[in-house]
């Protein structure tokens, strides 16, 4: 057989009454924000990789990112999809119908599926404002809980909230450090918030506002030049390359319940230190989405003790073992600590249907039989 290889990237109008796109599972999402920006759009998931992210993979993988708390991952933005199923047929619904009662949704069963059930070839993507004003404020408290009460405000009063980050004392310090940076406010405290609000016109009073109102916020500071909204972000997004500075890194992404997540983060630094004592939990991630990243330095790589140990709590309070960096082959064996028996033999059922010879993407999401 000869096989023709062909980069699907081809961009299609601006649909500005409908606010959407159809967008080549090649493009890359760079591509894609460039190709709507002249219409004052974008698409409402970002990614620090954008360059090299393609359409294709960010659904794929269900891409989540920094702007999850007001717009929802990449499965809220698929309204159509064009993919070829195992067994060489074409599906294509791109008319990009908001409302469609007719059915299975395939457009969402294959967003997130890891390439398992069918090759997307073409999405019909929804839009959002591209805005041109952004504050960014980093809040410290003195507990986790003070953070996740703050947070609640935060989303009521703040309409134009566009992103929600957590960041504890230690990661900070490693971070700091790490880039030579003084601390961002005096004092100490054990919890930040970041926040980022983004809208037509300037946010930053609307933000004083609201953190004017928070009771138990210890300090902040605000930014809405981009020079100094970049540097608090930097403390953010640094993170990642500090642990990758420690050793080889347990990248575990969960989720948990709200109510679950203060006790949550108690609760997995014991259980990393006791599963292998001398292990540290570096934690961060997409608090107003319920979502921490937990990376762990000091264990040996292929040591699954610390995964097992951190997954398995997230199990035991009702949360999930992948919040947005998906099962992939490193955590298939894991895949029944976050979905039921009756849940894994549907995820089998579907599979085996759309994929009987099991050709696509074969080693990833469900465990051996
Ligand atoms: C982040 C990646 C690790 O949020 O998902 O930085
Ligand atoms: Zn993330």
């Amino acid at each position: 057989m000869v096989l023709s290889l062909r980069r699907i990237d081809d961009l299609g109008p601006v649909d500005r009454r409908a606010r959407q796109v159809t967008a080549g599972a090649g493009a890359t999402l760079g591509a894609l924000q460039a190709h709507v920006a002249g219409a004052g759009l974008e698409l409402g998931v970002d990614l620090a990789a954008r360059d090299s992210a393609t359409v294709g993979g960010m659904v794929a993988t269900d891409a989540g990112g920094l702007r999850v708390v007001r717009f929802g991952d990449m499965r809220h933005q698929v309204v159509g999809v064009e993919a070829v199923l195992a067994d060489g047929s074409v599906l294509s619904r791109l008319s990009g119908l908001v409302k469609d009662n007719t059915g299975y949704d395939l457009a969402g069963l294959f967003t997130g599926s890891e390439g398992t059930l069918a090759v997307v070839t073409r999405v019909r993507l929804a839009l959002v404002p591209r805005f041109e004003h952004r504050a960014v404020a980093l809040l410290a408290f003195g507990s986790f809980e003070a953070a996740l009460d703050a947070l609640a405000v935060l989303r009521d009063r703040l309409p134009a909230l566009d992103a929600l980050e957590i960041l504890f004392a230690d990661g900070l310090e490693l971070v700091r450090h790490h880039l030579g940076v003084a601390p961002p406010l005096p004092g100490e405290h054990a919890v930040y918030l970041l926040a980022e609000c983004a809208d037509h016109r300037d946010p930053t009073g609307e933000m004083a506002g609201a953190l004017a109102g928070l009771e138990d916020l210890d300090d902040a500071v605000m930014a809405t030049e981009p020079g100094p909204r970049a540097a608090l972000w930097r403390l953010r997004e640094a993170h990642t390359e500090v642990v990758a500075t420690l050793g080889v890194p347990h990248k575990l992404d969960v989720a948990l319940p709200a109510s679950r997540l203060a006790e949550f983060e108690g609760r997995v630094r014991r259980a990393v230190d006791d599963a292998v004592p001398g292990a540290r939990c570096v934690l961060f991630g997409h608090v107003g989405d319920g979502n921490l990243h937990v990376n762990v330095v000091g264990a040996a790589p292929d040591d699954r003790r610390v995964d097992r140990a951190v997954l398995t709590l997230v199990a035991e309070l009702g949360g999930s073992i992948s919040a947005e960096h998906g099962i992939g082959t490193a955590k298939r064996d894991l895949l029944h600590l976050g979905r039921s028996p009756e849940e894994i033999a549907a995820f089998r059922a579907v599979k085996s249907a759309l994929d009987p010879r099991g050709i696509l993407n074969p080693h990833v999401l469900l465990p051996p039989t």
